[in-house]
């Protein structure tokens, strides 16, 4: 009998919660296994790996802070330990705090930028060693946003760090290869924040060309095919019903009656 290929590991961080945890269920149930990362979430990451299990198979939890670079450079050696491999990483974990050029600072611009952008970097470079020792092939997804094509002056210190993602996707899509394809996936507005009420979401979610934003059933098919597919390396792709075609003058959070 022919030996059985073990199911291929991915990291999906910030899983507990939202896109994360959509991201890990549409995975597993495409027969990945799934280290569920979390930084404070527990109870919703215990959560994630339940669904998972329930949806395929194996998936286990993982805590750490992206903005510690121990915690982040002893992260995939714990998801080696766990599985024996992995094969992908899913930036999806990301601050998302709003400051502007009136209230820019080194504190807010370097939290977003560890985690962020440093974190997903260390992540490619530890699956890069990883790959190399098993001389094998594999891929990261880094989650990024339309807005960096359709710029605001809002969240500046996330765009900038979001900005600072994408152009390390290319740099690392070129260092990384052939072993790590590094794709970007950016969103639309995809899930509500706690500054804005569900009918305002509801109509901002409608503002694009096709008249839809992106779903995270949308944003999570994106990932799993930008992991699958075998040619795709140093791009983007854009899922958000074509939001980055238009011009807002406010991120969407902002954009409420009273602002
Ligand atoms: N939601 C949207 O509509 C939308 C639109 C465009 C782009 N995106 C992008 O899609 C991705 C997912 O979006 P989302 O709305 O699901 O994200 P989110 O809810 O804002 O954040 C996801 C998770 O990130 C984790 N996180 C934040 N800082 C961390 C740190 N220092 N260390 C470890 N974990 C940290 C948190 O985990 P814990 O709760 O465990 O602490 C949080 O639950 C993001 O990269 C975002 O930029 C989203």
């Amino acid at each position: 009998m022919p030996p059985t290929i073990p199911a291929p590991v991915v990291l999906v961080t910030g899983a507990a919660k939202r896109l994360g945890r959509e991201i890990a269920l549409a995975l597993a149930a495409g027969g990945w296994r799934v280290a569920v990362h979390y930084r404070n979430s527990e109870q919703d990451a215990i959560k994630t790996v339940a669904a998972c299990a329930h949806n395929m198979g194996a998936s286990a939890l993982f805590d750490a802070d992206l903005g510690n670079e121990s915690a982040v450079k002893a992260l995939l050696p714990r998801v080696i330990a766990h599985f024996g491999q992995v094969d992908a990483v899913v930036n999806s974990a990301s601050a998302f705090e709003q400051d502007d050029a009136a209230t820019f600072s080194y504190t807010s611009l370097a939290k977003h930028l560890l985690s962020n952008t440093g974190a997903p970097i260390l992540l490619a470079q530890a699956l890069h060693t990883h790959l190399a020792s098993r001389n094998a092939r594999g891929a990261v997804v880094n989650l990024l946003d339309q807005k960096l094509w359709n710029q605001n002056p809002d969240f500046l210190s996330y765009t900038l760090s979001k900005a600072a993602l994408e152009a390390a996707n290319t740099m690392l899509a070129m260092a990384l290869a052939p072993l790590v394809r590094v794709v970007g996936v950016a969103p639309g507005l995809t899930l509500t924040s706690h500054m804005l009420s569900d009918a305002q979401f509801a109509e901002l979610h409608k503002l694009s060309p096709l008249g839809r934003s992106s779903t995270p059933a949308d944003v999570a098919a994106t990932v799993k095919f930008a992991l699958e597919n075998q040619s795709i390396t140093g791009t983007t792709l854009l899922v958000d019903g074509g939001q980055h075609l238009m011009k807002f003058e406010r991120d969407f959070s902002l954009m409420t009656s009273n602002t």
